[in-house]
């Protein structure tokens, strides 16, 4: 078994590229006192067409270093992770890791919000081959609401498009139309669509452009945020392992330089990474 330090330490928010980058922006907005560790698996990403054995694997590879840089907390602000990898770590990996230190996805959280916010109970998703082929979604919120129908739209060009900072190009409006015009064929009752890719956010505008105006785009950040601090609230002992100093450090598995371009834009402000 492998020692962790058992000092208090910043919170890891990880996901496979920049896509975290948008949870991460509105959880420090809730938790600004709060030191934040930030890793993106950028060299391997993406992670959406990839098996559950390699998600799995490079998941678990990302949590144990977050581990080793002393983080209690981890939240995996990936749905792909989520879908493909949190429940085997939870319940195969952190009892001999250290099973006082906790993983958390970001599913659940979503799923418990669409319920409260679409009126017709029927919602679209938009995620990764990965999550859409998991079925996490339909079976989470079916479990919460059996009234929901869900209908789910892989989008497998908006990851590489945001990876390459070519999201707000106008090739991007083709595939934003085409992967919309698929997700409504397939009910024209929905009213909610859940942007389930933490990337996805960065196309936001562009994705409420090429929908009906009545229907609504739900990004995950504030459910998240809400999911966390409460859950703080919660468990008080893991809430005293982590520390308070308002910081964030960044690291990338890519070139510092190319992260700290792309993520500055993103998230629009000077970022400085480094390489692990
Ligand atoms: N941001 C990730 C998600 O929420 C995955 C993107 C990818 O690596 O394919 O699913």
């Amino acid at each position: 078994m492998p020692t962790y330090s058992q000092q208090p330490a910043p919170i890891g928010i990880f996901d496979s590229g920049y896509g975290g980058l948008t949870i991460l922006s509105d959880i420090r907005k809730s938790l600004p006192d709060y030191d934040f560790i930030y890793l993106g698996d950028n060299a391997r990403t993406p992670y959406g067409s990839r098996s559950y054995e390699v998600v799995y694997r490079y998941t678990l590879q990302c949590v144990k270093r977050l581990f080793s840089m002393g983080c209690h907390l981890v939240v995996l602000a990936c749905n792909t992770a989520s879908a493909k990898a949190l429940r085997t770590i939870q319940q195969h990996d952190l009892p001999r890791l250290d099973p006082n230190r906790r993983v958390l996805g970001i599913i659940l959280p979503t799923a418990e919000a669409v319920g409260k916010l679409t009126k017709t109970r029927h919602i679209g998703l938009l995620g990764t081959v990965g999550t859409v082929q998991s079925q996490s979604y339909p079976l989470e919120i079916g479990k919460l609401y059996p009234d929901i129908t869900v209908q789910s739209q892989a989008c497998p060009l908006f990851v590489p498009l945001i990876e390459n900072n070519e999201h707000l190009s106008k090739g991007a409006d083709h595939f934003v139309k085409k992967y919309i015009n698929e997700l409504l064929a397939k009910d024209d009752k929905i009213d909610t669509v859940i942007l389930g890719c933490t990337h996805y956010p960065l196309l936001q505008k562009k994705i409420e452009q090429a929908l009906p105006a009545h229907i609504k785009v739900m990004a995950q950040g504030q459910y998240v945020t809400d999911a966390l601090v409460d859950y703080l609230h919660r468990h008080p002992e893991i809430d005293a392992k982590c520390t308070r100093g308002g910081t964030v450090s960044y690291f990338t598995t890519e070139s510092p330089d190319k992260f700290n371009s792309s993520a500055s834009l993103f998230l629009g402000e000077e970022i400085v990474a480094k390489h692990i």
